[in-house]
């Protein structure tokens, strides 16, 4: 039967720290997917968290993995996507922006916001996708509010427009004012934060056996903040300018029911999609649906590829066979699976906004579209800029075979984009990485999953322009300048540092140089 019920499809983003595994365990719990935090065993006696099965996966050496964990609230069905952000911070994380709705980025209280969180959060602005704000470790000492409002609204360029408000500073935290309604949502620390916390509302008149001052200070800055235009909007929010924002202590599951409650209010369900063509598809047309990541050697006993895609319009019904558009030949849907977290099961059917796996998907590439019904082509996924480069090369030249075979394999999955040239030569390609770690990955299935383990040189390039044939021509020869080609044709120009480019615009204003989206 198709379950129709609403959808809300978003992911975290956030810096390592500040408790994304947190809150989302704690969102689970809310939702009671799981009965008690904890229950699925992990860090330390209690911290285990549906993410988490990414890092045992890891541990188990098998290749990092991201996907979505589905969940129902409130008659609604919840669709977090998970971003590889923890230990590796790659392209697919980026990437997973593509499949959501909306986010939330978790700010850490004592931190403000982090290069991390601002790296992703330019790549939801880049998408249009609304964010909504939590201030989290609110039980902790931390900045003022307003200092943070102001943090948010200098770097992001977003108007906050505060949903609660604390009562009691950062580490002396009493509850929220709800600004909306008036109301004091008490807060109580519950043991370990391990069951589901009560959340006890009452009108500003009962507020009792809250301090008197934090609780007048809270209605000042509150009358503040509206005096300052900082009150909700709606139409501002989904327009991308203005950022929802409350404050909440995952660890202590305050503020965790609110947010899912505002996830369902505010932020957008699956909605119209267009193609390349300008054709657009309803949520309620044909099956359609694009693919946002690759992945293989999750199962190093046999060869498994997963294809990972969102369901963009119509019903998926496993079994049914689609069209995949960048071919237009006939895929066959038999074995896809629903991910719940750590345990995959197959699925009957998706709506629009849920994430379902294709295993065993050789044809799929990251950006395919597969559909139903009249033809669709969804646009490319954007690949980012790249800030990290490495000459490659096999350290057995007698596996020069399994080196080609596994680097075209990690070039199409997206791990790492490849760049050539006449001078470096097949067997010595550059690769480019938005994040370090990807080298780790490449180096670790090179070995194990090609069996051509190799060798990488580290090349002193920082930052990447796009241009053209003709520019690749000018540009040669210059210091600190090299131009490589992509898979995909596109000339790519590696500069030492931004001076350089900056430079090389400035004397050679006709070549052209553009900014790579995204990717800091
Ligand atoms: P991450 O996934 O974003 O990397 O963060 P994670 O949830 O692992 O949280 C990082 C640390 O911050 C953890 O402490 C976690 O307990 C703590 N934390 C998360 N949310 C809150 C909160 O609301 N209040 C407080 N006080 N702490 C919070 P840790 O010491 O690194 O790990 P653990 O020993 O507690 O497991």
């Amino acid at each position: 039967m198709t379950d129709n019920r609403p959808r809300r499809t978003f992911a975290v983003i956030s810096h390592p720290d500040a408790g994304k595994s947190t809150l989302t365990e704690a969102l689970a719990l809310h939702a009671r997917v799981l009965t008690e935090a904890g229950a699925v065993h992990g860090k330390g006696n209690r911290r285990a968290t549906v993410s988490d099965w990414m890092a045992m996966e890891k541990s188990r050496g098998i290749s990092i993995t991201s996907a979505a964990l589905q969940f129902d609230y409130r008659d609604h069905v919840v669709n977090l996507v998970d971003t590889p952000g923890h230990s590796d911070f790659s392209e697919d994380t980026y990437r997973v922006l593509s499949a959501v709705d909306s986010a939330v980025m978790l700010v850490d209280a004592g931190k403000g916001l982090e290069p991390q969180t601002l790296k992703l959060f330019r790549v939801c602005a880049l998408r249009g996708i609304p964010v909504i704000t939590v201030i989290n470790k609110w039980d902790r000492p931390g900045l003022s509010p307003l200092g943070l409002m102001d943090e948010i609204e200098q770097q992001i360029k977003l108007r906050p427009t505060p949903l609660t408000w604390p009562v009691g500073e950062a580490g002396d935290f009493r509850g929220v004012l709800d600004r909306r309604s008036g109301e004091f949502v008490k807060y109580t620390r519950t043991a370990g934060g391990a069951t589901r916390a009560p959340e006890r509302r009452m009108s500003a008149a009962e507020v009792e056996d809250v301090d008197a001052a934090a609780w007048s200070a809270a209605s000042d800055e509150h009358e503040l903040l509206t005096l300052d235009d900082a009150d909700h909007d709606q139409e501002r929010f989904l327009a991308g300018e203005t950022t929802p924002v409350m404050f909440a202590s995952a660890l202590q599951n305050f503020g965790v029911a609110q947010l899912l409650d505002l996830l369902l209010e505010l932020a957008p369900g699956p909605s119209a999609t267009a193609g390349v063509d300008g054709t657009v598809r309803s949520v309620d047309d044909d099956f359609s649906a694009f693919v946002f990541k690759v992945q293989s050697g999750m199962n190093s006993s046999h060869r498994d590829r997963m294809a990972y895609a969102r369901v963009v319009s119509g019903t998926f019904e496993r079994g049914m066979v689609v069209t995949h558009a960048s071919t237009g030949r006939p895929f066959a849907t038999k074995y896809a699976q629903a991910l719940f977290g750590r345990e995959t099961t197959s699925v009957e059917t998706a709506a629009p906004g849920d994430i379902i796996g294709f295993v065993n998907a050789q044809a799929l590439r990251v950006g395919d579209t597969v559909y139903d019904g009249p033809p669709i082509d969804y646009p490319p996924v954007p690949s980012f800029a790249p800030e990290h480069f490495m000459a490659v090369s096999a350290r057995d030249i007698g596996r020069y075979k399994q080196f080609r075979r596994g680097i075209e394999q990690l070039d199409q999955e997206g791990v790492v984009q490849v760049l050539r040239s006449e001078l470096r030569g097949d067997q010595a390609p550059v690769l480019a990485a938005v994040g370090p770690l990807q080298f780790e990955v490449v180096e670790e299935r090179m070995t194990n999953e090609f069996t051509s383990p190799i060798r990488l040189t580290r090349l002193d390039y920082q930052l990447a322009r796009r241009t053209d044939a003709e520019g690749a021509q000018q540009l040669s020869g210059l210091r600190g300048v090299e131009v490589l080609q992509r898979t995909d044709g596109t000339y790519m120009a590696l500069f030492t540092d931004k001076w350089r480019a900056k430079n090389v615009a400035r004397e050679l204003p006709d070549v052209r140089l553009d900014e790579l989206p995204a990717g800091g």
